[in-house]
């Protein structure tokens, strides 16, 4: 079958303003959007500007809107989309684009850096390696599955009113650590999540949750975090 895809393009260094191009693919139902898109590239237009990587739902580079709706390409087919009209190819909102479907990863990366992604504790280390339990690594594992895609922050309707609100990768990131039984930091940690940039611009939309290609219980572990810190840090919780 054809499939028409209307894409996104931008280059800064040469165009005014954005505009949409259209090319048209052969493809089978079964095939990737990004089969599709590598074969407008290496076929039609080398010019294209997109980002991948392992093409199997692990690196977190292909993240961008298809038909309205953040996702991976790598992950999504030719069939999940109606492909009697155009599929349509966008960089995730609300991230600057450097060209094409390129988005400027630079801020958000800041901003799981912020949370710390890192163990930090104070008491000598063990004379092997710091252990974990299987019941307290279950605590921590769904949030470990993060691929820093950034296609929950891409949806994230509180991010077009406060761009200033930290996103929710970044907490994803955050409740990581603050519920790591290696890490020595709970109150410090539980101290940045009551920033008012932090937790509770959340308003529970679901749309992180609902786009997370590792499903990720994004805006159940944002409400979780909520509630630790008015238990532990009473009078500061919202
Ligand atoms: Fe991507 Fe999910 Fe991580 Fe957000 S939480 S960056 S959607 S893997
Ligand atoms: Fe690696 Fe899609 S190319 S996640």
């Amino acid at each position: 079958m054809e499939v028409r895809f209307r894409i996104f393009r931008f280059d800064p260094e040469s165009d005014k303003e954005a505009y949409f191009r259209t090319y048209t693919v052969a493809a089978i139902p079964e095939e990737r959007i990004l089969d599709c898109l590598n074969r407008i590239k290496w076929e039609q237009d080398g010019t294209l500007g997109y980002r991948m990587s392992c093409a199997h739902g692990v690196c977190g580079s292909d993240g961008m809107r298809i038909n309205g709706v953040c996702a991976l390409a790598c992950q999504k087919l030719v069939k999940d989309y109606t492909v009697s009209e155009e599929i349509t190819l966008e960089p995730l909102p609300f991230f600057e684009v450097r060209k094409d479907l390129i988005v400027d990863m630079d801020r958000f990366l800041a901003r799981i850096d912020s949370m710390r992604p890192y163990l930090v504790q104070d008491k000598d280390p063990p004379e092997k390696e710091w252990l974990q339990s299987p019941e307290d690594h279950k605590k921590v594992e769904e949030v470990i599955r993060c691929i820093l895609c950034a296609c929950c922050t891409g949806a994230c309707p509180v991010m077009r009113d406060n761009p200033n609100y930290v996103g929710p990768a970044a907490l994803v990131w955050a409740y990581r650590y603050l519920y790591d039984t290696r890490d020595g930091r709970f109150t410090s940690r539980l101290d940045k999540l009551n920033e008012p940039n932090s937790v509770w611009p959340c308003v529970n939309q679901f749309e992180c949750t609902r786009v997370c290609p590792k499903n990720i219980p994004i805006t159940k572990s944002i409400n979780f975090m909520k509630q630790e810190i008015k238990k532990q840090l009473p009078g500061k919780g919202k």
